[in-house]
């Protein structure tokens, strides 16, 4: 197998006595994170984009252990707020190997991503508003910008993960030339980008190929450029039968309409490093059969896997700890005073016991990082296997972690 072994990891390629054993030792619910498969899918977004350069969506996965095999596996960092981009540095990242994508920056996030410019000056900053610059500029940035631009053409999963043609993204496509005029002299002008949307399916590849269209001509439009940035929204196959994404295919359908430009194309994908990398362990407390199906109550929900509740996503399901009992149909549903907090309607599952354990796949993109507190419901701890074996990454929240804010500041309340 090549370094960037197969192209999908479906739930049922996940040893499952490995997983049975992880719930053992550390508890449930578990996110289980393989290292080794993030950086597979490294390795294979750069066998397909060999000439381009690529960047992680850190948001996908915040996690240190993941942002570490990442920068080992030569990709660089797309950061979405100062915080991650603090988890970017954290994780050891060169500065010219690190992007801050601004949306609507608040000024505390802006503070401290200059401030880090200042140590780190190659670092690129994307802006998609105009007065973020001017923002940028009184902060004292002359350093290296890139412009957002809005395309005017989405794509994605879901009506909610579609960027490219959201008013909130970018600066309208036939703005950014006049703007790069404006800014040149002020700042490093070095690239512009563009991302449509998140989870694109092959289905999805003419509108991806009319952003990468648009972005060319802008590109071309612009003298100078280092390069132009595409976005990311790779999608992963969440239905057991669904094909994965022929990564090949989206090259050549990049390059096609990109055409020829002096700018390096650039892309940064998130879910596709990291979404079959990981999977969310799972412990059954209730069994309860109802005219019309059976329910499956879970210690995971929706605030510790918020993608179903959000948009009706789709993860595999499978019963670890009996693989082989009669199918029924089941709708599985966390612990969450809430009626979205379902992780799987109308689903057929080895009928399960109590006690038994549930793994969902695809977990590892999107999933801790979209966990609340919700309900006052602890967060679950992270375990990352690589040579050495597991080991924790992420421990879990405890309740104490939860209420200790109000308790510092009720400490902190003058007489
Ligand atoms: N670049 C930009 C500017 C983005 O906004 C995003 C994702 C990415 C790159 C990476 O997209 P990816 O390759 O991961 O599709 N919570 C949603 C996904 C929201 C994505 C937001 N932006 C979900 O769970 O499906």
């Amino acid at each position: 197998m090549s370094a960037g072994g197969p192209a999908v990891r479906r739930l049922a390629d996940w040893d499952r006595e490995q997983l049975l054993s992880l719930a053992d030792e550390f508890g449930s619910p578990l996110y289980v994170t393989d290292l080794q498969r993030v950086a597979e899918n490294c390795q294979r977004l750069r066998d397909a984009f060999p000439e381009a350069h690529i960047s992680y969506a850190v948001k996908a996965h915040t996690g240190q252990a993941v942002l570490e095999t990442v920068r080992e596996a030569g990709l660089d960092a797309e950061c979405a707020s100062a915080g991650e981009l603090v988890r970017a540095f954290d994780a050891g990242f060169e500065g010219n190997r690190v992007r801050y994508t601004a949306v609507n920056p608040p000024s505390a996030d802006l503070d401290i991503v200059v401030s880090y410019w200042e140590d780190h000056p190659n670092l690129t900053i994307t802006v998609g508003a105009e007065d973020t610059i001017d923002r940028l500029r009184e902060r004292g940035f002359d350093g290296r910008l890139c412009l957002r631009a809005n395309p005017g053409v989405g794509a994605g999963h879901h009506e909610k993960v579609r960027t490219g043609a959201h008013a909130k993204f970018g600066i309208p496509i036939d703005r950014v030339p006049d703007i790069a005029e404006r800014v040149r002299d002020e700042v490093d002008l070095v690239g512009v980008h563009a991302h449509a949307g998140s989870g694109i399916s092959g289905d999805d590849l003419s509108a991806h190929r009319e952003l990468v269209r648009r972005m060319g001509d802008l590109a071309r439009s612009i003298p100078g450029l280092e390069f132009v940035d595409v976005g990311g929204g790779f999608g992963v196959p969440y239905h057991e039968d669904e094909p994965p994404l022929d990564l090949g295919a989206v090259a050549d359908a990049t390059r096609e309409a990109l055409g020829e430009t002096e700018a390096d194309l650039a892309i940064e994908p998130g879910r596709y490093v990291v979404a079959d990398a990981g999977v969310l362990l799972s412990e059954v407390n209730t069994v309860k059969d109802v005219p019309e199906t059976t329910v499956v109550g879970t210690d995971a929900g929706m605030t510790t896997l918020l993608r179903p509740a959000m948009y009706d996503a789709y993860h595999a399901v499978s019963n670890l700890s009996r693989p082989d009992a009669g199918v029924v149909s089941t709708i599985i549903a966390g612990p969450v005073c809430e009626t979205s907090d379902v992780l799987a309607d109308d689903r057929p599952l080895a009928r399960p016991e109590r006690g038994d354990l549930l793994a969902f796949g695809n977990a590892g993109a999107y999933g801790y990082e979209m966990a609340s507190t919700y309900n006052s419901r602890p967060r679950p701890a992270e375990v990352v296997l690589d040579d050495d074996g597991p080991r924790v990454a992420r421990r879990a929240e405890t309740i104490e972690d939860i209420t200790t804010l109000e308790r510092t500041a009720s400490e902190h309340i003058p007489n």
